[in-house]
Protein backbone atom coordinates (compact mmCIF):
# COMPACT_ATOMS: atom_id res chain seq x y z
CA UNK A 1 0.00 0.00 0.00
CA UNK A 2 1.52 3.56 -0.77
CA UNK A 3 -0.62 6.95 -0.70
CA UNK A 4 -0.86 9.62 -2.80
CA UNK A 5 -2.15 13.13 -3.10
CA UNK A 6 -2.15 15.74 -5.60
CA UNK A 7 -3.37 19.50 -5.27
CA UNK A 8 -4.07 22.40 -8.38
CA UNK A 9 -4.68 26.03 -6.82
CA UNK A 10 -5.54 28.91 -8.97
CA UNK A 11 -2.26 30.67 -7.33
CA UNK A 12 1.50 29.92 -7.05
CA UNK A 13 1.44 29.85 -2.86
CA UNK A 14 3.26 27.49 -0.43
CA UNK A 15 2.13 24.23 -1.14
CA UNK A 16 4.68 22.79 1.06
CA UNK A 17 2.84 22.62 4.38
CA UNK A 18 -0.51 21.45 2.48
CA UNK A 19 1.59 18.48 1.33
CA UNK A 20 3.06 17.77 4.44
CA UNK A 21 -0.40 17.74 6.48
CA UNK A 22 -1.99 15.40 3.53
CA UNK A 23 0.93 12.97 3.98
CA UNK A 24 0.49 13.17 8.10
CA UNK A 25 -3.35 12.45 7.04
CA UNK A 26 -2.03 9.48 4.64
CA UNK A 27 0.59 8.16 6.77
CA UNK A 28 -0.45 4.85 7.57
CA UNK A 29 -0.50 4.02 4.35
CA UNK A 30 3.32 3.67 3.43
CA UNK A 31 6.14 5.16 6.34
CA UNK A 32 9.30 3.82 4.55
CA UNK A 33 9.83 6.72 1.84
CA UNK A 34 8.26 9.96 1.21
CA UNK A 35 8.45 12.99 -1.35
CA UNK A 36 6.68 15.83 -2.48
CA UNK A 37 7.28 18.03 -5.68
CA UNK A 38 5.64 21.41 -6.59
CA UNK A 39 5.50 23.13 -9.92
CA UNK A 40 5.77 26.35 -10.70
CA UNK A 41 5.60 27.40 -14.32
CA UNK A 42 8.43 25.56 -16.04
CA UNK A 43 9.82 24.84 -12.80
CA UNK A 44 9.45 21.37 -10.74
CA UNK A 45 10.42 21.41 -6.91
CA UNK A 46 11.08 17.55 -6.46
CA UNK A 47 12.22 16.87 -2.87
CA UNK A 48 12.29 13.29 -1.33
CA UNK A 49 14.17 10.32 0.79
CA UNK A 50 13.61 7.51 2.86
CA UNK A 51 12.31 7.72 6.31
CA UNK A 52 8.93 9.16 7.94
CA UNK A 53 7.13 12.34 6.96
CA UNK A 54 8.30 14.15 9.59
CA UNK A 55 11.88 13.84 9.44
CA UNK A 56 11.88 14.13 5.57
CA UNK A 57 9.88 17.24 5.51
CA UNK A 58 12.07 19.17 8.27
CA UNK A 59 15.16 17.43 6.42
CA UNK A 60 14.07 18.91 2.83
CA UNK A 61 12.20 21.85 4.16
CA UNK A 62 9.33 20.85 2.56
CA UNK A 63 7.74 23.91 4.04
CA UNK A 64 9.47 26.53 1.76
CA UNK A 65 8.02 24.64 -1.24
CA UNK A 66 5.93 26.68 -3.70
CA UNK A 67 4.02 26.29 -6.58
CA UNK A 68 0.26 25.85 -8.04
CA UNK A 69 0.27 22.54 -8.45
CA UNK A 70 1.62 19.94 -6.30
CA UNK A 71 1.84 15.80 -5.38
CA UNK A 72 2.90 13.35 -2.23
CA UNK A 73 3.59 10.31 -2.18
CA UNK A 74 4.31 7.59 0.68
CA UNK A 75 5.82 4.53 -0.10
CA UNK A 76 5.75 1.42 1.26
CA UNK A 77 8.42 -0.56 -0.45
CA UNK A 78 7.70 -3.31 -2.69
CA UNK A 79 9.57 -2.71 -5.72
CA UNK A 80 13.21 -1.41 -4.71
CA UNK A 81 14.55 -0.91 -1.44
CA UNK A 82 13.65 2.33 0.52
CA UNK A 83 15.79 4.49 -0.83
CA UNK A 84 15.92 8.38 -2.15
CA UNK A 85 16.31 7.49 -5.93
CA UNK A 86 13.20 5.28 -5.49
CA UNK A 87 11.14 7.42 -3.31
CA UNK A 88 8.70 8.96 -5.16
CA UNK A 89 7.48 11.45 -7.11
CA UNK A 90 9.32 10.52 -10.30
CA UNK A 91 10.53 12.59 -12.87
CA UNK A 92 10.72 11.50 -16.70
CA UNK A 93 13.60 11.70 -18.84
CA UNK A 94 14.15 15.12 -19.10
CA UNK A 95 12.27 16.31 -16.13
CA UNK A 96 9.92 18.08 -17.33
CA UNK A 97 6.75 15.44 -16.05
CA UNK A 98 6.61 14.76 -12.38
CA UNK A 99 4.44 11.87 -11.17
CA UNK A 100 3.79 9.70 -8.44
CA UNK A 101 1.94 6.14 -7.83
CA UNK A 102 -0.23 3.90 -5.29
CA UNK A 103 -0.11 0.39 -5.79
CA UNK A 104 1.67 -2.13 -7.70
CA UNK A 105 2.54 -2.22 -11.57
CA UNK A 106 3.46 -5.73 -12.15
CA UNK A 107 5.19 -5.59 -15.48
CA UNK A 108 7.69 -3.07 -13.95
CA UNK A 109 10.66 -5.05 -15.02
CA UNK A 110 10.47 -5.68 -18.32
CA UNK A 111 8.30 -2.22 -18.76
CA UNK A 112 11.67 -0.64 -17.20
CA UNK A 113 13.67 -2.44 -19.63
CA UNK A 114 11.43 -1.11 -22.91
CA UNK A 115 12.07 2.08 -21.29
CA UNK A 116 15.76 2.62 -21.48
CA UNK A 117 16.11 0.67 -24.69
CA UNK A 118 13.83 3.19 -26.03
CA UNK A 119 16.43 6.25 -25.03
CA UNK A 120 14.57 6.82 -21.76
CA UNK A 121 16.19 7.79 -18.33
CA UNK A 122 15.63 5.30 -16.03
CA UNK A 123 16.73 6.44 -12.66
CA UNK A 124 15.25 4.02 -10.05
CA UNK A 125 13.61 0.38 -9.49
CA UNK A 126 10.74 1.65 -8.63
CA UNK A 127 7.26 1.05 -10.44
CA UNK A 128 5.63 4.84 -10.04
CA UNK A 129 8.46 6.01 -11.92
CA UNK A 130 7.33 3.13 -15.25
CA UNK A 131 4.04 5.14 -14.80
CA UNK A 132 5.64 8.37 -15.44
CA UNK A 133 7.59 6.91 -18.08
CA UNK A 134 4.94 4.87 -19.76
CA UNK A 135 2.79 8.88 -20.15
CA UNK A 136 6.48 10.10 -21.64
CA UNK A 137 6.58 7.55 -24.00
CA UNK A 138 2.99 8.60 -26.01
CA UNK A 139 3.90 12.55 -24.85
CA UNK A 140 6.96 11.78 -26.54
CA UNK A 141 4.72 10.80 -29.66
CA UNK A 142 2.92 14.07 -30.05
CA UNK A 143 -0.82 12.91 -27.72
CA UNK A 144 -2.00 14.69 -25.48
CA UNK A 145 -2.10 14.17 -22.04
CA UNK A 146 -5.59 12.24 -22.22
CA UNK A 147 -4.30 9.70 -24.78
CA UNK A 148 -1.00 9.43 -23.63
CA UNK A 149 -2.76 8.06 -20.32
CA UNK A 150 -4.90 6.14 -22.08
CA UNK A 151 -2.35 4.65 -24.05
CA UNK A 152 -0.48 3.89 -20.95
CA UNK A 153 -2.86 2.34 -19.27
CA UNK A 154 -2.72 -0.48 -21.83
CA UNK A 155 0.93 -0.56 -21.22
CA UNK A 156 0.84 -0.78 -17.26
CA UNK A 157 -0.31 -4.08 -15.86
CA UNK A 158 -1.57 -4.45 -12.09
CA UNK A 159 -3.55 -2.57 -9.90
CA UNK A 160 -2.70 0.89 -9.06
CA UNK A 161 -3.85 4.82 -9.01
CA UNK A 162 -1.45 7.77 -10.51
CA UNK A 163 -1.51 11.19 -10.23
CA UNK A 164 1.06 13.67 -13.13
CA UNK A 165 1.61 16.70 -13.74
CA UNK A 166 3.96 18.92 -16.20
CA UNK A 167 5.71 21.87 -16.89
CA UNK A 168 4.15 25.04 -18.15
CA UNK A 169 0.70 23.59 -17.67
CA UNK A 170 -2.16 24.47 -15.04
CA UNK A 171 -3.53 20.86 -14.40
CA UNK A 172 -3.38 17.79 -13.14
CA UNK A 173 -3.89 14.43 -14.89
CA UNK A 174 -4.78 11.23 -12.85
CA UNK A 175 -5.79 7.61 -13.29
CA UNK A 176 -7.80 5.10 -10.86
CA UNK A 177 -7.12 1.17 -12.14
CA UNK A 178 -8.19 -0.94 -8.51
CA UNK A 179 -6.37 1.78 -6.21
CA UNK A 180 -8.11 3.82 -4.06
CA UNK A 181 -8.80 7.74 -5.25
CA UNK A 182 -11.22 10.38 -4.44
CA UNK A 183 -11.71 13.88 -5.73
CA UNK A 184 -11.98 16.62 -3.04
CA UNK A 185 -13.51 20.16 -4.99
CA UNK A 186 -12.59 23.43 -2.70
CA UNK A 187 -12.93 27.16 -2.87
CA UNK A 188 -10.17 27.67 -5.56
CA UNK A 189 -8.43 24.40 -5.50
CA UNK A 190 -9.01 20.87 -6.59
CA UNK A 191 -7.04 17.63 -5.34
CA UNK A 192 -6.97 13.74 -5.39
CA UNK A 193 -5.79 11.41 -2.71
CA UNK A 194 -5.85 7.63 -1.89
CA UNK A 195 -8.55 8.04 0.51
CA UNK A 196 -11.33 10.34 1.69
CA UNK A 197 -10.34 11.10 5.20
CA UNK A 198 -7.90 12.88 4.00
CA UNK A 199 -9.05 15.25 2.25
CA UNK A 200 -12.23 16.41 4.31
CA UNK A 201 -9.94 18.01 6.58
CA UNK A 202 -9.81 20.48 2.85
CA UNK A 203 -13.09 20.29 1.73
CA UNK A 204 -16.17 18.12 1.83
CA UNK A 205 -17.52 18.42 -1.63
CA UNK A 206 -16.28 15.50 -3.61
CA UNK A 207 -16.35 13.17 -6.63
CA UNK A 208 -15.88 9.49 -6.13
CA UNK A 209 -14.24 7.70 -8.67
CA UNK A 210 -14.64 4.40 -10.52
CA UNK A 211 -11.50 2.12 -11.79
CA UNK A 212 -10.89 2.98 -15.32
CA UNK A 213 -11.62 6.96 -15.24
CA UNK A 214 -8.82 9.25 -15.86
CA UNK A 215 -9.07 12.73 -14.04
CA UNK A 216 -7.84 16.00 -15.01
CA UNK A 217 -7.46 18.65 -12.32
CA UNK A 218 -8.15 22.50 -12.68
CA UNK A 219 -8.18 25.01 -10.22
CA UNK A 220 -11.71 25.42 -10.70
CA UNK A 221 -13.24 22.05 -11.77
CA UNK A 222 -12.60 18.36 -12.48
CA UNK A 223 -13.21 16.25 -15.91
CA UNK A 224 -13.66 12.70 -15.98
CA UNK A 225 -12.45 10.67 -19.17
CA UNK A 226 -13.15 6.88 -20.10
CA UNK A 227 -10.03 5.48 -20.32
CA UNK A 228 -12.25 2.80 -22.62
CA UNK A 229 -12.88 5.05 -25.32
CA UNK A 230 -11.62 8.56 -24.02
CA UNK A 231 -15.70 9.95 -23.76
CA UNK A 232 -16.19 12.63 -21.31
CA UNK A 233 -18.03 10.84 -17.93
CA UNK A 234 -20.61 13.40 -16.21
CA UNK A 235 -20.60 13.31 -12.49
CA UNK A 236 -22.32 15.92 -9.96
CA UNK A 237 -19.71 16.22 -6.72
CA UNK A 238 -21.32 15.14 -3.56
CA UNK A 239 -21.03 16.52 -0.23
CA UNK A 240 -20.13 14.36 2.91
CA UNK A 241 -22.14 15.46 5.44
CA UNK A 242 -21.07 12.08 8.11
CA UNK A 243 -18.57 12.79 10.53
CA UNK A 244 -14.53 12.33 10.36
CA UNK A 245 -15.05 8.45 12.35
CA UNK A 246 -18.48 7.79 9.99
CA UNK A 247 -16.13 8.01 7.10
CA UNK A 248 -13.22 6.43 8.65
CA UNK A 249 -15.68 3.72 8.23
CA UNK A 250 -16.24 3.67 5.11
CA UNK A 251 -20.29 3.94 5.70
CA UNK A 252 -19.89 0.29 7.36
CA UNK A 253 -21.08 0.56 11.14
CA UNK A 254 -17.75 -1.17 12.23
CA UNK A 255 -14.28 -1.29 10.86
CA UNK A 256 -14.74 -4.91 11.46
CA UNK A 257 -17.55 -4.94 8.97
CA UNK A 258 -15.39 -2.41 6.53
CA UNK A 259 -12.51 -4.77 7.15
CA UNK A 260 -14.35 -8.08 5.91
CA UNK A 261 -15.66 -6.21 3.12
CA UNK A 262 -11.81 -5.29 2.42
CA UNK A 263 -10.30 -9.06 2.32
CA UNK A 264 -10.88 -9.45 -1.42
CA UNK A 265 -8.81 -5.99 -2.01
CA UNK A 266 -5.90 -6.50 0.24
CA UNK A 267 -5.85 -9.88 -1.33
CA UNK A 268 -5.40 -8.53 -4.58
CA UNK A 269 -2.64 -6.41 -3.49
CA UNK A 270 -0.71 -8.91 -1.30
CA UNK A 271 -0.45 -11.35 -4.56
CA UNK A 272 0.43 -8.96 -6.55
CA UNK A 273 3.07 -8.29 -4.21
CA UNK A 274 4.24 -11.66 -3.72
CA UNK A 275 4.45 -11.87 -7.74
CA UNK A 276 6.89 -8.98 -7.61
CA UNK A 277 8.71 -9.49 -4.60
CA UNK A 278 13.03 -10.48 -4.78
CA UNK A 279 12.12 -11.66 -1.25
CA UNK A 280 10.30 -14.77 -2.15
CA UNK A 281 12.50 -16.73 -4.21
CA UNK A 282 15.28 -16.39 -1.39
CA UNK A 283 12.19 -17.46 1.58
CA UNK A 284 11.72 -20.64 -1.02
CA UNK A 285 14.93 -22.23 -1.23
CA UNK A 286 15.54 -21.75 2.74
CA UNK A 287 12.35 -23.02 2.99
CA UNK A 288 13.13 -25.89 0.46
CA UNK A 289 16.78 -26.74 1.87
CA UNK A 290 15.52 -26.59 5.27
CA UNK A 291 16.06 -29.76 7.06
CA UNK A 292 12.41 -28.87 9.46
CA UNK A 293 9.84 -26.26 8.43
CA UNK A 294 7.98 -24.82 11.35
CA UNK A 295 5.40 -21.86 11.21
CA UNK A 296 5.11 -20.28 14.60
CA UNK A 297 2.51 -17.80 15.86
CA UNK A 298 0.03 -17.05 18.18
CA UNK A 299 -4.43 -16.81 18.13
CA UNK A 300 -5.06 -16.41 15.00
CA UNK A 301 -2.04 -16.58 13.08
CA UNK A 302 -1.45 -19.19 14.65
CA UNK A 303 -4.71 -20.58 12.99
CA UNK A 304 -2.91 -19.49 9.31
CA UNK A 305 -0.08 -21.49 10.81
CA UNK A 306 -1.91 -24.74 10.67
CA UNK A 307 -3.64 -23.54 7.20
CA UNK A 308 -0.31 -23.19 6.08
CA UNK A 309 0.62 -26.41 7.04
CA UNK A 310 -2.07 -28.39 5.78
CA UNK A 311 -0.85 -26.45 2.05
CA UNK A 312 2.49 -27.17 2.14
CA UNK A 313 1.73 -30.79 3.00
CA UNK A 314 -1.02 -31.07 0.03
CA UNK A 315 0.02 -28.76 -2.30
CA UNK A 316 4.11 -29.42 -2.12
CA UNK A 317 4.77 -32.24 -0.63
CA UNK A 318 6.70 -30.50 2.18
CA UNK A 319 6.05 -31.52 6.16
CA UNK A 320 5.85 -28.26 8.62
CA UNK A 321 5.71 -28.55 12.15
CA UNK A 322 2.73 -25.56 13.07
CA UNK A 323 3.62 -23.86 16.94
CA UNK A 324 1.71 -22.01 19.05
CA UNK A 325 4.60 -19.99 19.63
CA UNK A 326 5.00 -20.37 23.68
CA UNK A 327 5.08 -24.02 23.13
CA UNK A 328 8.11 -23.67 20.74
CA UNK A 329 10.84 -23.12 23.46
CA UNK A 330 10.43 -26.00 25.81
CA UNK A 331 8.52 -28.57 23.08
CA UNK A 332 10.78 -27.44 20.18
CA UNK A 333 14.06 -25.50 20.61
CA UNK A 334 15.70 -28.93 22.43
CA UNK A 335 15.74 -30.09 18.68
CA UNK A 336 16.10 -26.65 16.42
CA UNK A 337 20.12 -26.52 14.87
CA UNK A 338 20.92 -23.71 12.02
CA UNK A 339 19.50 -26.64 9.26
CA UNK A 340 16.20 -25.39 10.50
CA UNK A 341 13.53 -23.17 9.27
CA UNK A 342 11.35 -21.03 10.86
CA UNK A 343 8.65 -18.47 9.60
CA UNK A 344 7.34 -16.70 12.37
CA UNK A 345 4.01 -14.87 11.97
CA UNK A 346 1.87 -12.02 13.00
CA UNK A 347 -0.35 -9.72 12.89
CA UNK A 348 1.26 -6.96 14.63
CA UNK A 349 4.82 -7.76 15.13
CA UNK A 350 4.85 -7.62 18.76
CA UNK A 351 3.37 -10.51 20.36
CA UNK A 352 5.43 -11.23 23.26
CA UNK A 353 4.82 -14.78 22.94
CA UNK A 354 6.46 -14.43 19.17
CA UNK A 355 8.86 -12.20 20.07
CA UNK A 356 9.92 -15.24 22.82
CA UNK A 357 10.08 -18.17 20.39
CA UNK A 358 12.09 -16.38 18.42
CA UNK A 359 14.80 -14.90 20.28
CA UNK A 360 15.52 -18.50 21.35
CA UNK A 361 15.13 -19.79 18.03
CA UNK A 362 17.77 -16.95 16.85
CA UNK A 363 20.03 -18.18 19.69
CA UNK A 364 19.51 -21.61 18.40
CA UNK A 365 21.08 -20.69 14.92
CA UNK A 366 17.70 -20.93 13.06
CA UNK A 367 17.10 -19.17 9.82
CA UNK A 368 13.87 -17.04 11.00
CA UNK A 369 11.55 -14.96 8.60
CA UNK A 370 8.68 -13.12 9.45
CA UNK A 371 5.46 -12.88 7.83
CA UNK A 372 4.08 -9.57 10.03
CA UNK A 373 1.19 -6.73 8.76
CA UNK A 374 2.86 -3.79 10.66
CA UNK A 375 6.25 -3.07 8.91
CA UNK A 376 8.64 -1.92 11.24
CA UNK A 377 7.66 -3.60 13.73
CA UNK A 378 10.33 -5.34 16.43
CA UNK A 379 9.41 -9.02 14.09
CA UNK A 380 10.55 -7.76 10.93
CA UNK A 381 13.72 -5.97 12.28
CA UNK A 382 14.64 -8.67 14.20
CA UNK A 383 13.86 -11.81 11.65
CA UNK A 384 16.54 -12.23 8.06
CA UNK A 385 14.01 -10.71 5.93
CA UNK A 386 9.96 -10.01 6.37
CA UNK A 387 7.01 -10.47 3.77
CA UNK A 388 4.35 -7.85 4.37
CA UNK A 389 0.73 -8.88 4.66
CA UNK A 390 -0.24 -5.53 3.00
CA UNK A 391 -3.40 -4.65 4.63
CA UNK A 392 -2.81 -1.57 5.57
CA UNK A 393 -4.13 -0.56 9.55
CA UNK A 394 -6.92 -3.09 10.95
CA UNK A 395 -8.26 -1.31 13.54
CA UNK A 396 -11.15 -3.60 14.79
CA UNK A 397 -9.04 -6.28 17.40
CA UNK A 398 -10.51 -9.33 16.07
CA UNK A 399 -8.79 -9.95 12.85
CA UNK A 400 -9.81 -10.85 9.30
CA UNK A 401 -8.08 -9.12 6.67
CA UNK A 402 -5.05 -9.88 7.84
CA UNK A 403 -6.20 -13.80 8.67
CA UNK A 404 -7.02 -13.75 5.25
CA UNK A 405 -3.71 -12.39 3.95
CA UNK A 406 -2.13 -14.95 5.71
CA UNK A 407 -3.71 -17.16 4.14
CA UNK A 408 -3.74 -16.38 1.09
CA UNK A 409 0.12 -15.89 1.17
CA UNK A 410 0.83 -19.43 2.83
CA UNK A 411 -1.01 -20.71 -0.40
CA UNK A 412 1.02 -18.98 -2.63
CA UNK A 413 4.19 -20.09 -0.91
CA UNK A 414 3.15 -23.49 -1.18
CA UNK A 415 2.35 -23.50 -5.06
CA UNK A 416 6.00 -21.26 -5.50
CA UNK A 417 7.06 -24.49 -3.60
CA UNK A 418 5.56 -26.69 -5.40
CA UNK A 419 6.30 -24.98 -8.99
CA UNK A 420 2.35 -24.16 -9.73
CA UNK A 421 1.37 -21.23 -11.48
CA UNK A 422 0.48 -19.00 -9.00
CA UNK A 423 -1.90 -16.79 -11.88
CA UNK A 424 -4.16 -19.60 -10.42
CA UNK A 425 -4.49 -17.75 -7.37
CA UNK A 426 -5.74 -14.82 -9.52
CA UNK A 427 -9.64 -16.00 -8.75
CA UNK A 428 -9.63 -15.41 -4.99
CA UNK A 429 -10.40 -11.72 -4.76
CA UNK A 430 -13.52 -11.94 -6.78
CA UNK A 431 -14.51 -15.23 -5.35
CA UNK A 432 -14.47 -13.64 -1.83
CA UNK A 433 -16.56 -11.07 -2.61
CA UNK A 434 -18.98 -13.30 -4.61
CA UNK A 435 -18.80 -15.24 -1.44
CA UNK A 436 -20.36 -12.06 0.76
CA UNK A 437 -22.66 -11.51 -1.98
CA UNK A 438 -23.65 -15.21 -1.48
CA UNK A 439 -23.96 -15.51 2.06
CA UNK A 440 -24.74 -11.75 3.69
CA UNK A 441 -28.66 -12.34 4.32
CA UNK A 442 -29.06 -15.84 5.31
CA UNK A 443 -26.06 -15.07 7.85
CA UNK A 444 -27.80 -12.40 8.86
CA UNK A 445 -30.69 -14.60 9.42
CA UNK A 446 -29.11 -17.42 11.30
CA UNK A 447 -27.31 -15.16 13.27
CA UNK A 448 -30.65 -14.22 14.78
CA UNK A 449 -32.27 -17.91 15.14
CA UNK A 450 -28.89 -19.06 17.28
CA UNK A 451 -27.96 -16.23 19.09
CA UNK A 452 -29.75 -17.29 22.13
CA UNK A 453 -26.98 -20.03 22.56
CA UNK A 454 -24.13 -19.48 24.63
CA UNK A 455 -22.56 -22.57 24.27
CA UNK A 456 -22.04 -23.68 20.55
CA UNK A 457 -19.49 -25.73 18.08
CA UNK A 458 -17.43 -24.98 15.27
CA UNK A 459 -16.11 -27.87 13.17
CA UNK A 460 -13.71 -28.70 10.17
CA UNK A 461 -11.14 -31.37 8.90
CA UNK A 462 -8.05 -31.07 6.70
CA UNK A 463 -8.15 -27.49 5.15
CA UNK A 464 -11.09 -26.55 7.08
CA UNK A 465 -9.93 -27.80 10.93
CA UNK A 466 -7.76 -24.26 11.14
CA UNK A 467 -10.94 -22.54 9.92
CA UNK A 468 -13.00 -24.24 12.31
CA UNK A 469 -11.16 -22.95 14.98
CA UNK A 470 -10.99 -19.61 13.77
CA UNK A 471 -14.57 -19.41 13.45
CA UNK A 472 -14.77 -20.57 16.94
CA UNK A 473 -12.28 -18.04 18.47
CA UNK A 474 -13.60 -15.16 16.37
CA UNK A 475 -17.40 -16.17 18.33
CA UNK A 476 -15.10 -16.12 21.70
CA UNK A 477 -14.03 -12.85 20.92
CA UNK A 478 -16.61 -10.97 20.10
CA UNK A 479 -19.79 -12.60 21.67
CA UNK A 480 -18.47 -13.73 24.53
CA UNK A 481 -20.18 -17.26 23.98
CA UNK A 482 -18.36 -20.13 24.50
CA UNK A 483 -17.89 -21.66 21.52
CA UNK A 484 -15.59 -24.56 20.82
CA UNK A 485 -13.41 -25.18 17.25
CA UNK A 486 -12.40 -28.88 16.85
CA UNK A 487 -11.91 -31.62 14.23
CA UNK A 488 -15.00 -32.85 13.63
CA UNK A 489 -14.15 -36.57 13.71
CA UNK A 490 -13.63 -36.22 17.42
CA UNK A 491 -16.55 -34.89 18.33
CA UNK A 492 -17.91 -38.34 18.93
CA UNK A 493 -15.37 -38.85 21.30
CA UNK A 494 -17.16 -36.73 24.04
CA UNK A 495 -19.01 -33.09 22.87
CA UNK A 496 -21.87 -35.23 21.68
CA UNK A 497 -22.96 -35.85 25.15
CA UNK A 498 -23.36 -31.94 24.94
CA UNK A 499 -26.26 -32.20 22.07
CA UNK A 500 -29.60 -31.32 22.42
CA UNK A 501 -32.65 -29.72 20.90
CA UNK A 502 -31.75 -27.16 19.05
CA UNK A 503 -27.83 -26.95 19.66
CA UNK A 504 -26.30 -24.48 17.14
CA UNK A 505 -22.76 -26.59 15.34
CA UNK A 506 -21.56 -25.39 12.54
CA UNK A 507 -19.32 -27.44 9.91
CA UNK A 508 -17.05 -26.32 7.64
CA UNK A 509 -16.68 -28.43 4.88
CA UNK A 510 -14.32 -28.75 1.65
CA UNK A 511 -15.77 -30.25 -1.08
CA UNK A 512 -13.51 -33.14 -1.21
CA UNK A 513 -14.53 -34.02 2.67
CA UNK A 514 -18.28 -33.82 2.11
CA UNK A 515 -18.93 -38.17 2.61
CA UNK A 516 -17.20 -37.60 5.91
CA UNK A 517 -18.85 -34.33 7.09
CA UNK A 518 -22.56 -36.18 6.35
CA UNK A 519 -21.42 -38.22 8.70
CA UNK A 520 -20.77 -36.00 11.32
CA UNK A 521 -24.22 -34.20 10.25
CA UNK A 522 -26.23 -37.08 11.05
CA UNK A 523 -24.18 -37.91 14.23
CA UNK A 524 -25.85 -34.49 15.32
CA UNK A 525 -29.29 -34.14 13.86
CA UNK A 526 -30.38 -37.05 14.79
CA UNK A 527 -29.68 -36.10 18.39
CA UNK A 528 -31.77 -33.03 17.55
CA UNK A 529 -29.10 -30.62 17.13
CA UNK A 530 -29.46 -27.50 14.18
CA UNK A 531 -26.04 -28.71 11.94
CA UNK A 532 -25.45 -25.70 9.76
CA UNK A 533 -22.97 -26.96 7.09
CA UNK A 534 -20.81 -24.25 5.13
CA UNK A 535 -19.58 -25.73 1.95
CA UNK A 536 -19.92 -25.44 -1.94
CA UNK A 537 -23.63 -26.46 -3.27
CA UNK A 538 -23.48 -30.10 -2.98
CA UNK A 539 -26.71 -32.35 -2.68
CA UNK A 540 -25.08 -34.46 -0.01
CA UNK A 541 -24.88 -31.25 2.43
CA UNK A 542 -28.45 -30.23 1.37
CA UNK A 543 -29.84 -33.45 2.47
CA UNK A 544 -28.26 -34.17 5.95
CA UNK A 545 -27.67 -30.45 6.97
CA UNK A 546 -30.22 -28.05 8.83
CA UNK A 547 -29.13 -25.25 6.86
CA UNK A 548 -26.12 -24.96 3.84
CA UNK A 549 -24.46 -21.82 3.47
CA UNK A 550 -23.49 -21.94 -0.03
CA UNK A 551 -20.47 -20.90 -0.70
CA UNK A 552 -18.90 -20.65 -4.62
CA UNK A 553 -17.22 -23.19 -6.91
CA UNK A 554 -13.52 -23.13 -6.17
CA UNK A 555 -10.53 -25.08 -6.49
CA UNK A 556 -10.29 -27.52 -3.02
CA UNK A 557 -7.58 -25.39 -1.25
CA UNK A 558 -9.59 -21.93 -2.09
CA UNK A 559 -12.70 -23.16 -0.06
CA UNK A 560 -10.97 -22.50 3.45
CA UNK A 561 -10.59 -18.57 2.34
CA UNK A 562 -14.21 -18.80 1.96
CA UNK A 563 -15.32 -20.89 4.47
CA UNK A 564 -14.24 -18.56 7.21
CA UNK A 565 -16.50 -15.52 5.45
CA UNK A 566 -19.38 -16.09 6.80
CA UNK A 567 -17.75 -17.36 10.08
CA UNK A 568 -16.90 -13.99 10.78
CA UNK A 569 -20.03 -12.65 9.51
CA UNK A 570 -21.97 -14.91 12.10
CA UNK A 571 -19.52 -13.41 14.93
CA UNK A 572 -20.01 -10.13 14.02
CA UNK A 573 -24.17 -10.01 13.85
CA UNK A 574 -24.31 -12.12 17.22
CA UNK A 575 -22.07 -9.48 18.75
CA UNK A 576 -23.84 -6.60 17.45
CA UNK A 577 -27.09 -8.21 18.63
CA UNK A 578 -26.07 -8.79 21.71
CA UNK A 579 -25.33 -5.28 22.40
CA UNK A 580 -21.49 -5.40 22.17
CA UNK A 581 -18.48 -2.97 20.28
CA UNK A 582 -16.83 -5.74 17.84
CA UNK A 583 -14.85 -3.76 17.16
CA UNK A 584 -13.35 -3.03 21.08
CA UNK A 585 -14.13 -6.46 22.89
CA UNK A 586 -13.69 -6.38 26.39
CA UNK A 587 -10.65 -7.83 28.12
CA UNK A 588 -8.64 -8.02 25.02
CA UNK A 589 -5.95 -6.13 22.94
CA UNK A 590 -4.71 -6.07 19.23
CA UNK A 591 -1.24 -5.94 20.60
CA UNK A 592 0.07 -8.43 23.41
CA UNK A 593 2.96 -7.13 24.89
CA UNK A 594 2.65 -9.50 27.92
CA UNK A 595 3.82 -12.61 28.54
C1 LIG B 1 -4.09 -11.14 20.57
C2 LIG B 1 -5.32 -10.80 19.75
C3 LIG B 1 -5.65 -11.95 18.79
C4 LIG B 1 -4.44 -12.25 17.93
C5 LIG B 1 -3.23 -12.60 18.79
C6 LIG B 1 -1.96 -12.73 17.97
O1 LIG B 1 -4.40 -12.15 21.47
O2 LIG B 1 -6.42 -10.57 20.59
O3 LIG B 1 -6.73 -11.57 17.96
O4 LIG B 1 -4.72 -13.28 17.03
O5 LIG B 1 -3.00 -11.56 19.73
O6 LIG B 1 -1.67 -11.47 17.42
P1 LIG B 1 -0.61 -11.21 16.28
O7 LIG B 1 -0.48 -9.72 16.20
O8 LIG B 1 0.69 -11.84 16.75
O9 LIG B 1 -1.09 -11.85 15.05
Amino acid sequence: MCGIFGIVTDKEQALGPILTEAALRLTYRGYDSVGAATISGSKIDLRKDKGRIKDVAEAYNFAEMIGSRGITQLRWATFGEPSQVNSQPHLDSDGDLVGAHNGNVVNNVELRQQFAAEGMTVRSMNDGESCVHAVERYINKGFDFIEAIRRAYGDLQGDYSFVIGQINDDKLYAIKKGSGLVVGIGEGFTCVSSDLPSILPLTRKIMRLNDGEIITLSPDKVELHSVKDGSLIQREPETVTETMEAVQKGGYAHFMLKEIHEQSQVAREVLHMLDGSPDVAAVIEKMKAARNLYFIGCGTSYHACLIGAVYFAQIAGRPVIPVLAPQFTPQYAPTVTSKDVGLFVSQSGETKDVLNALEVAEAKGMACYGLANVIGSTLTRATVSSLPLCCGYEISVPATKTFTNQVVTFLYLAYRMAGRDTQELAAIPALMDKTLEMVAAQVETIAAEINGWNDLYCLGYGGTYPIALEGALKLKEITYAHCEGMLSTEFKHGPLSAVSQGFPILFAAGPQDVPLIVSGLNEVTCRGARAIAIGQDDPRLHANASDVIVLPQSAPEITPLLAVLPLQLLSYHMSVLRGYDPDFPRNLSKTLTVD
